[in-house]
């Protein structure tokens, strides 16, 4: 299986894996066992996906039928804005471990470079983005602060790599002024129609691992009521490439991350699928069809917090 060797601890991480966003929580720990045994090795969640606990039944279960060692799987998951305080993030991520029934995670992420009011889990969790009177409130947490708690969750082994998602270069140029352990892995919305090459070339000189996330552009949102946007597995340049190499087009456009060294997560409920997306780096695309497709860029981003709040203008 494809890694990426990650810098400051030399763990392997797959380069493609399975997005737990939107798996229906009734399906998910059945999901994740499929999808286990059909050889995906990273998971990749988060508390705001309000399904931790089913996913980690479906490891546990692969576990205890030998399917894997736990040293086998690479799991991710991801720190919540309502839990920035230093003393908030330590304790969401002791909760959130509890949740998958596992005593370390691989790679833990700040979900969002936002800090948002406290909620307690025992009122409501996943807290999500608005208060009970369907505002967002902010809450001045300083992303140092936050940062802070995550090297001592490193410190204490509670997770193993830590990493920065939803950034842009300037906030990653900044941790690493203070950083005694540094972010070993960004995960950011990246595919042909938003290619980020200026943050590809950072990460790479920086050593900094990159995952893309939402690697099928709108097709993930599809499903949120999106519309108004041409699949991108339905792009000339994607359909051309999938029929020269006899692949389907979803493994040409993971193919497009792979080959440049991009871990990819492509979420999916069914197995079939499942399996085609991690068969996507069995053949090489040319550089012809990789810049083609590179065309394709459109600076469309589908996940922007400023549509839930002006304030919220990370990406700005
Ligand atoms: N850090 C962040 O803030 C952040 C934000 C968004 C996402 N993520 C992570 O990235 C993961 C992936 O992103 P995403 O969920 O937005 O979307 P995605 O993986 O780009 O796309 C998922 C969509 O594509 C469909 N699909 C999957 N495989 C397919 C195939 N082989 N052929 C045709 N259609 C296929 C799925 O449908 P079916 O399920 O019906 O197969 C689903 O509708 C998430 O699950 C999450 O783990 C992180």
């Amino acid at each position: 299986m494809a890694t990426i060797v990650l810098k400051r601890t030399g763990h392997r991480m797959p380069l493609v894996g399975l997005g737990l966003w939107k798996i229906p929580n009734n399906e998910c720990a059945g999901i994740v066992y499929s999808a286990i045994k059909a050889g995906v090795r990273l998971l990749d969640g988060a508390g705001d996906y309000g399904n931790e606990k089913e996913a980690g039944e479906g490891v546990q279960r692969a576990l205890r039928e030998g399917l894997v060692r736990r040293d086998e799987l690479f799991i991710t998951s991801k720190l919540w804005n309502t839990f920035h305080s230093h003393d908030n993030a330590k304790a969401a991520a002791k909760l959130q471990l509890k949740h998958w029934g596992i005593d370390y995670f691989d790679l833990y992420l700040i979900h969002f470079p936002i800090s948002l009011k406290y909620v307690d889990p025992e009122e409501r969790y996943p807290p999500g983005w608005f208060g009970e009177d369907e505002k967002v409130h902010l809450h001045q947490v300083s992303y140092q602060e936050t940062w802070r708690a995550m090297e001592e969750l490193v410190d204490e082994g509670l997770v193993k790599n830590i990493g920065m998602s939803n950034v842009a270069g300037a906030l990653l140029l900044d941790v690493l002024q203070y950083a005694r352990v540094q972010p070993q892995v960004v995960q950011v919305e990246l595919h042909p129609y938003l290619t980020q090459n200026a943050l590809v070339r950072l990460t790479r000189v920086l050593g900094i691992a990159l995952t893309a996330y939402s690697s099928f552009g709108p097709q993930g949102y599809y499903e949120l009521g999106f519309e108004g946007v041409t699949s991108l597995l339905e792009q000339s340049a994607v359909v051309k490439a999938a029929e020269a190499h006899h692949r389907t087009p979803s493994q040409v456009v993971l193919r497009w991350a792979t080959q440049r060294g991009i871990a990819v997560i492509p979420k999916s409920n069914d197995v079939k699928r499942i399996r085609d997306n991690l068969g996507c780096n069995s053949f090489d695309l040319t550089e012809d069809e990789l810049e083609d497709i590179g065309r394709l860029n459109a600076d469309l981003r589908m996940n922007n917090p400023t549509d839930l709040d002006p304030r919220l203008g990370i990406f700005a």
